[in-house]
Order: C-alpha cells, then sequence, then structure tokens
C-alpha cells in the first residue's frame, strides 16, 4: 500500500509566507501592485500571502491550459482564463504553486509583457531548478521541498486533496497506484 507523508506543516508554511510577503511588501512600496495568481493550484498559497502583505495590491487571476506531461516550450500552453485587468504600465507580480519545467510561467511572463506591463516578477510557492527546462527568472520562492509528487494546500493529484492545509509527498506502491489515507 502507498501512503501520504506530511512534507511541509501548516505551521512551517505560515513562517514562510509571513517572511516572504514581508520581503514583497518592502520592495514594492509606495508601488500599486497587481497580484496575479495562476489557477488552479496557486488559489490557497495566493490567499494567504496576500493577507499577510502590508501594502495595498488588486488582484486578479489567469489560467492556462497545458497539453502533453512534459512541455519543453510555450508552444503546448494557451489562455484558458485572461485576465480582467489592464496591466499596461503597471508592476504584476505573478503568483504560481510550482515552478517546474518552466514552460508555464515562461509564457506567462511573456504574455504579461505583451499586454504592457512595466515588469513582472513571479512569486513561486514551491521551486523546482532541478526540472528546468526552460529559464525563467522566479524572484520569491516560499519553500524548498525535496523531490516528490506533493499534493495538498493547493496542490492536486487528479483534482484531489487540494484543500489539505499542509503540503504532502504521495507515495507511489510497487502496483504504482497511490493510496492516501
Ligand atoms: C502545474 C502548476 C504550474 C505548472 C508548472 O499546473 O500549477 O502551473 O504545472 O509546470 P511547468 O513549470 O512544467 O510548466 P497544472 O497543470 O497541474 O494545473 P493546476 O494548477 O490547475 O493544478
Amino acid at each position: 500500500m502507498g501512503s501520504r507523508v506530511l512534507r511541509v506543516s501548516e505551521s512551517e508554511i505560515a513562517e514562510r509566507v509571513s517572511e516572504i510577503a514581508k520581503t514583497i511588501s518592502l520592495d514594492y512600496r509606495g508601488r500599486e501592485l497587481i497580484v496575479v495568481g495562476v489557477l488552479k493550484g496557486a488559489f490557497v498559497f495566493l490567499a494567504d500571502l496576500v493577507r499577510k502583505l502590508t501594502i495595498p495590491v488588486v488582484l486578479d487571476f489567469i489560467q492556462v491550459a497545458s497539453y502533453g506531461a512534459s512541455m519543453t516550450s510555450s508552444g503546448t500552453i494557451s489562455l484558458k482564463l485572461p485576465i480582467s485587468m489592464d496591466v499596461k504600465g503597471k508592476d504584476v507580480l505573478l503568483v504560481e504553486d510550482i515552478v517546474d519545467t518552466g514552460g508555464t510561467i515562461r509564457f506567462l511572463l511573456d504574455h504579461i509583457l505583451s499586454l504592457g506591463a512595466a515588469s513582472v516578477a513571479v512569486c513561486a510557492m514551491i521551486d523546482k531548478p532541478e526540472r528546468r527546462k526552460v529559464e525563467v527568472p522566479v524572484r520569491y520562492v516560499c519553500l524548498r521541498v525535496p523531490e516528490g509528487f506533493l499534493v495538498g494546500y493547493g496542490l492536486d493529484h487528479a483534482e484531489r486533496y487540494r484543500e489539505l492545509p499542509g503540503i504532502y509527498e504521495l507515495i507511489t506502491d510497487a502496483s504504482g497506484e497511490n493510496h492516501p489515507e
């Protein structure tokens, strides 16, 4: 049987979210920041992050559709839900759950810049630099987690487990199936 193993607890996450929110608040003080959450995975992280910021922000969301498990270029990614705000001349912070190959964030950086944003930075809940295929600048990284299939705190496996308050690794059994409790 497989199982799920806690990798980052709720309190550890909260501590790091507070720290990163402090840094972002300092970096963007006196500026008008548009925070764009990348659906769906970033929704929990985004909600916690913005409530710890000490600067006023406006919020928006964006979602992409990606095709193929091993994306190597933005050619396999398209917009599923566009942003609703005008970002022209504005500072944008893209909030992602995981930056893996980098394909998604490369596509989104290029897209937001093509809309005329003055600047775009990336804040990732989890960065997996060892998996990178496309170079992308990730300015803020909240957590560093060892290799493994992660669920919880917004992350899913076949759309399940997003609601778990901590981050867990799904351990696959010999048959290749996951059996989380
Ligand atoms: C995941 C994750 C990132 C992307 C990272 O999205 O949320 O958006 O993949 O991968 P990349 O760096 O290799 O492009 P997913 O397609 O699982 O959607 P979800 O957020 O709705 O779960």
